[in-house]
């Protein structure tokens, strides 16, 4: 069983390239099945998630090879139009592709994405979003069956700015005769990726980023060469390692304003970040100081995804933080495994409340869940002695080559691979 050894207490120190974000990549691996030809798509992280997005385009029919850092998809042979439950298991966020196979083939067929370890992940605002552009979806015994040979254009408000729903909408709306308007459209830097590469594939959609996306049926769309933005929440976990060891970092290819309300945070704690075009240098060289309370919201505000490092930094600040996790219910269940190691979190709801001790012991831990594993790294790098973090498939689904990367700046972090 693969796991993670961290021995802490080690400042770190060295620059990093930051990889290609998941959550534009994902979206954008389903839109390559809306064009004509072999899309190419760069600065691929190599990520479970994006396997098993592969695996999805695969079993579809399209034809998929990568080499390092580069996929490309040829849909042109495309010959089905379901997601059976294995795939969907493997990855809840495939219904990303559902949008993107209805309008490529008038109809859709996958399992009800089950809930996750962050609690329940329902799909009514993608369901709704796609009925208003006429598709029938019947929802019987767990499957989606959705049949939608003729889309049409029109004006879709979605009752939270979900990111999934607004991605499933402008993907299906492409496919659609006349102009789709879509109003409190999630703004996250991933929707505009996806606009980008809908762009270049000579699609009409505009106004990603904003609240009101409008897109325009297109018939032809070309293949495309698209580079994925760099990953904000990447980005912020690797800061926050940063904080919580001490040392200094200069991140290259990051887009700084996809994570000012993390560096925003991280300088309250004490941290001196110098801000450039495409990278962040930061420096933590003294006791973190608590911070004014850090509450999630979408887009453009404090992220959910970077709740869980930015919180493993502050276990050992002087004073007190708060967080407040607005988006997913369930999204504090690493503070269990932290308390492993001494932290002193409270839990009460969506509240968290951080209590900075004076050190941390290394543990065995368990990653429970993609960013609460990433927090748990975090915490075990600012902690005293060896620690062990097992089930780190949670990790790997979104941190490309974790340990390499960080004992590049000086970690000192093994992934290890127990026999049997
Ligand atoms: C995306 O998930 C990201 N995943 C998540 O990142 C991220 O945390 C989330 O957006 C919020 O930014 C990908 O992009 C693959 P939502 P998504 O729909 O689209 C509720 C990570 O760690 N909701 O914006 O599933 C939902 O329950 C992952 O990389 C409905 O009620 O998130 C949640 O409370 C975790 N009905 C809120 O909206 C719906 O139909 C935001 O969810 C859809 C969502």
């Amino acid at each position: 069983m693969e796991r993670l050894k961290i021995i802490g207490g080690k400042t770190l120190s060295g620059s990093l390239d930051i990889q290609g974000a998941k959550n534009s990549v994902l979206p954008i691996l389903a839109a390559s099945i809306l064009v004509d030809g072999e899309s190419r798509i760069q600065n691929c992280p190599d990520l479970k998630d994006v396997a098993a997005a592969i695996k999805i385009l695969r079993h579809l029919g399209c034809t998929v090879t990568r080499t390092d850092k580069d996929v490309y998809i040829d849909s042109s042979t495309l010959s089905k139009s379901d997601i059976p439950d294995n795939l969907m298991r493997e990855m809840r966020s495939s219904v990303i592709f559902l949008g993107a196979i209805l309008g490529r083939t008038g109809e859709a067929t996958l399992s009800m994405p089950g809930g996750c370890e962050l609690g329940p992940r329902p799909i009514d605002l993608h369901l709704a979003a796609l009925r208003t552009l006429g598709a029938d979806i019947e929802e019987t015994g767990g499957e989606i069956a959705c049949q939608g040979k003729r889309l049409r254009g029109c004006k879709i408000h979605l009752e939270n700015p979900s990111v999934g729903a607004t991605e499933n909408a402008m993907l299906a709306a492409v496919c659609a005769r006349g102009e789709t308007v879509i109003s409190n459209a999630a703004r996250e830097p991933e929707i505009e990726d996806l606009q980008n590469f809908l762009v270049s594939a000579g699609c009409r959609v505009r106004g990603a980023g904003s609240p009101i996306v409008v897109i325009e049926g297109t018939k032809a769309r070309r293949a495309v060469v698209h580079e994925i933005i760099p990953d904000r929440i990447v980005a912020a976990t690797y800061l926050s390692a940063v904080a919580a060891a001490g040392g200094k970092v200069r991140l290259k290819k990051v887009i700084p304003a996809h994570l000012k309300t993390v560096t925003d945070r991280l300088e309250e704690t004490g941290c001196r970040l110098q801000i450039g075009r495409n990278e962040i240098v930061m420096t933590s060289n003294k006791p973190l100081k608590s911070m004014s309370p850090v509450i999630t919201r979408p887009y453009p505000d404090f992220p959910t995804d970077a709740q869980p490092p930015l919180l493993a930094s502050v276990l050992c600040a002087m004073g007190t933080t708060v967080f407040i996790e607005n988006i997913f219910e369930n999204r504090y269940r690493y503070v269990d495994e932290l308390r492993r190691m001494g932290a002193d979190v409270t839990i009460e709801g969506r509240v968290a409340m951080v209590s900075g001790v004076k050190r941390l012991q290394g543990a065995v831990m368990s990653a429970t869940d993609l960013r609460g594993g990433a927090a748990l790294v975090v915490a075990a790098l600012g902690a005293e002695g060896e620690s062990t973090i097992t089930e780190i498939e949670h990790i790997e689904r979104g941190y490309d080559a974790i340990a390499d990367t960080l004992r590049s700046i000086g970690a000192d972090i093994w992934r290890l691979e127990d026999e049997g």
